[in-house]
């Protein structure tokens, strides 16, 4: 895989830095130093792109640019709480559980998890996606308010059919398996499509980034591995979405924009 970067002159050795990662990931990262990356610059390069600037590091495409911004989350993490959090009760992080976040995305399902007590793994296999992570933890680290609970994130690379599988053989067990793959396929609901159309600039980029519907793999496969290793499986939906790989959940948890499916796998 190849992959454009832009980056401000002074930013020079976080670029050689990305560079020597990506390599690692198997991604050929091509560089070109920039004066000034501003909203005139991204209009005018609107090709997909990953961008160093006082911000940090982003992805751009179309004009915009995006991060998985975990400070930005602070305000939001201050106001939950076990009680008034969905996803606290359908994972029961009060009980302070080992948890896996087998498709990681922008970390944020996650660092609300962490937030309230949960010891998690996050899985992504999107090498782009994953130095993004990488970025962020390292300045989450950083950060006053997230530090104290950074210890508790682990982020790890790889696909998640295969880590799963591979703790499946290794007996290897753990409290919850977190799951909220791609939305399903188009015409697979109405209300999926509708929502589609108001997506956040995130969710956007994301979009252009992975793969189209029809070669995605929605994770079906993933909810039958999780199964064999956890007590509990939540899988997070838009609220109208059919169920993962056809299954029928155990519990559902209703929102207004979306559902967590919980399974209790037997024994
Ligand atoms: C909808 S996003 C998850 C959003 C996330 N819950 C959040 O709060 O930001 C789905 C992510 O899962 C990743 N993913 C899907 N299948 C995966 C797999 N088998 N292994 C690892 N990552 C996977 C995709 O690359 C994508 O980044």
């Amino acid at each position: 895989m190849q992959m454009q970067c832009y980056y401000q002159a002074e930013y020079e050795q976080a670029f050689q830095q990305l560079k020597s990662r990506l390599a690692e990931l198997k991604v050929q990262l091509n560089g070109q130093a920039v004066e000034k990356i501003n909203a005139r610059f991204l209009r005018l390069n609107p090709e997909m792109a990953l961008v160093i600037d006082s911000d940090g590091l982003s992805l751009a495409a179309n004009g915009m640019k995006m991060q998985p911004d975990w400070r930005a989350e602070i305000p939001r993490l201050k106001r939950a709480s076990l009680k008034s959090e969905m996803i606290a009760r359908a994972c029961q992080l009060g009980e302070k559980p080992s948890l896996i976040d087998a498709t990681a995305g922008l970390g944020h399902d996650s660092l609300l998890m962490a937030y309230l007590g949960a010891e998690v793994r996050l899985v992504e296999r999107h090498p782009i996606l994953f130095v993004l992570l990488e970025y962020t933890k390292a300045q989450a680290e950083q950060d006053p308010f997230l530090k104290s609970f950074m210890s508790r994130i682990q982020l790890i690379y790889a696909d998640s059919n295969s880590y799963l599988q591979q703790l499946v053989q290794h007996g290897e067990q753990v409290d919850v398996v977190y799951l909220d793959p791609m939305f399903p396929q188009r015409d697979q609901n109405q209300q999926a499509v509708k929502k589609q159309a108001q997506v956040k600039k995130q969710m956007q980029l994301l979009h252009l980034l992975l793969p189209e519907d029809g070669e995605m793999d929605l994770g079906d496969q993933l909810l039958h591995l999780a199964s064999q290793i956890a007590k509990r499986v939540i899988v997070k939906r838009p609220r109208h979405a059919v169920y993962l790989a056809d299954q029928s959940p155990d519990h559902q948890w209703l929102g207004d924009a979306c559902r967590f499916d919980a399974y209790f796998p037997k024994g």
